[in-house]
């Protein structure tokens, strides 16, 4: 690619809110660069969060199933064992084929592709520290910052990606340690705890809040926590963690209550840290053009994703919202709308979220104690996956679809879900919140029979009434 070419767009960073922003911009027209110093495509997402993570979970669950429930579904299977690298090797594949495949994505949309950081040189031009190592200038019109997030560091604990593990070197353990301790229990350490567990770790979360599941439901995050702790993950609730140390091939962690208390020291052979993500900002040379950040350093932006300097926009992890891959993709394309004229709209009361365990969670809109402190009068439709024909036949009927609907005028305010597939059947509770359906509206849909989505039917027709089959 030549240098100083001037470009309508140039976004940095090509996780999925930049690559996505960035062939959205292409194919309205925009002539579009992104600059992404990784060396592949993808960013957090592909290379070291939501693919690999998902790899390995569905791998162990099989693997875990294989082990101590095929023999109940009549499938006898002798001398069943793991075999770590060839399912770490699945999970590289799976990896490199997505990636390189958003490298095709970006030839197909003429993406123009610069390997490299990013920095802010002046207003309009950006200086490339290429993986090569040659430097080159960008010229945008218009430049799009999606730098991302990383991990959030525990004060005093050094990460070495062996003994002391963020997500990424969870990801990518050379054998299942014996015993792994999860500080936080959030999504992180709930899908990490869960794969290194199934492979046979011995799992503890150490959580500071009284919840597990980092917002969610707090009726759904008491069921779900106990369908973990007998699948043999075991939590430590309100309790804060002190320091660490590393002591030859151990980790001692110390703790003491949240509110105060006992300490106690806590014995690992890997400790993962997952108290969460902060956004990347660094040597991005924003003081070069006096781009604000917040106090917890992320980029201030209006409701068009514009920063301070107007033509600079920022979308995803590295500005404000929840941090997930969806969501900086919605905000990608929106920015790349409002960029070549257009509007841009992210309904941000719509987003989904998904914790991929075996049950998976999955919620959208308002948890129940968001409406009541919010004054609505509601209702509470549930259906168990026990009553369900689908989840029957599948042996695999923990968890219920829980709805909650305006009283007055029957609108869906919220769902949640524990169950299996849950990440899939949340589709539907997105669009009726979308187009703002009633309880009736899913009620009176007809769902094809068996499936599990017929418990998302019952339990609209639990909010108003009752459900046929429990
Ligand atoms: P990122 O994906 O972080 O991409 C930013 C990119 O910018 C990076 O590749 C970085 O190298 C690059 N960059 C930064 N600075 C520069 C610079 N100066 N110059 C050039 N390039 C630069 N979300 C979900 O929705 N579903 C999931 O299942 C899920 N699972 C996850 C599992 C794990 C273990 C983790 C850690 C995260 C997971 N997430 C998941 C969150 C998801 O990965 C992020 O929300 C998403 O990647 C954010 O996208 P982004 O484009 O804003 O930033
Ligand atoms: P998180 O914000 O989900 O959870 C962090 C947890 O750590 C919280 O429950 C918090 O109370 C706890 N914590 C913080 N400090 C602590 C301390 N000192 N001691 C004990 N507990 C402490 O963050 P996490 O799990 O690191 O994930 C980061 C982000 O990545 C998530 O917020 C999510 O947006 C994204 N992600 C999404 C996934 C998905 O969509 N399936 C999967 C994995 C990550």
């Amino acid at each position: 690619v030549a240098d100083d070419v001037e470009y309508d767009t140039v976004v940095i960073g090509g996780g999925p809110g930049g690559y996505v922003a960035a062939i959205k911009a292409a194919q309205l027209g925009l002539k579009t660069a992104c600059i992404e110093k990784r060396g592949s495509l993808g960013g957090t997402c592909l290379n070291v969060g939501c693919i690999p993570s998902k790899s390995l979970l569905n791998n162990s669950h099989i693997y875990h199933q294989a082990k101590h429930e095929f023999k109940a579904r009549g499938i006898d299977v002798s001398d069943v064992q793991l075999n770590l690298p060839k399912m770490m090797e699945a999970k590289d594949k799976a990896v490199t084929g997505l990636t390189k495949g958003i490298e095709g994505l970006f030839k197909k949309n003429k993406v123009d592709y610069f390997k490299g950081h990013g920095r802010f040189i002046g207003l309009h031009d950006i200086e490339v520290d290429g993986l090569d190592g040659n430097k080159s200038h960008v010229k945008g019109k218009n430049i799009i910052i999606a730098t991302g997030s990383e991990p959030t560091s525990f004060k005093g604990l050094e990460v070495d990606e062996k003994q002391v593990v963020t997500s990424t070197g969870a990801l990518s353990l050379e054998k299942v340690p014996d015993k792994l301790l999860v500080i936080g229990g959030g999504i992180i350490g709930l899908e990490l705890g869960s794969v290194w567990q199934r492979l046979g770790a011995d799992v503890s979360v150490v959580e500071y809040l009284g919840a597990i599941g980092a917002g969610m439901d707090g009726e759904l995050a008491k069921q779900f926590s106990k369908i973990l702790q007998k699948q043999g993950l075991k939590f430590k609730l309100n309790t804060k963690v002190l320091d660490a140390q590393k002591q030859d091939d151990k980790v001692i962690v110390n703790v003491e209550p949240a509110q105060g208390g006992d300490k106690e020291s806590l014995e690992a052979d890997v400790v993962l840290v997952s108290i969460g993500r902060r956004p990347v900002t660094e040597g991005l040379g924003l003081e070069n053009v006096g781009i604000d950040v917040d106090e917890r350093g992320r980029v201030k932006i209006d409701s068009q994703f514009r920063t301070n300097v107007p033509h600079i926009r920022c979308i995803g992890d590295v500005t404000y919202g929840v941090m997930l891959a969806h969501k900086a993709e919605e905000e990608g394309i929106a920015a790349a709308e409002y960029i070549a004229g257009g509007h841009g709209e992210v309904n941000y009361g719509t987003i989904p979220s998904v914790i991929y365990t075996h049950p998976e969670v999955a919620w959208c809109g308002k948890t129940e104690e968001e409406v009541k402190a919010s004054g609505t009068k509601y209702r509470v439709g549930t259906f168990p996956f026990l009553a369900n024909s689908r989840a029957r036949t599948n042996t695999d009927t923990e968890g219920l679809v829980k709805m909650i609907s305006d009283a007055e005028t029957d609108r869906i305010l919220g769902v949640h879900i524990i169950g299996p597939n849950a990440g899939e059947m949340i589709a539907e509770a997105v669009l009726a919140l979308e187009y703002g359906a009633s309880s009736e509206d899913i009620a009176r849909t007809c769902h094809a029979h068996p499936t599990l989505a017929e418990a998302f039917k019952e339990a609209a027709m639990a909010t108003y009434e009752k459900p046929i089959h429990f």
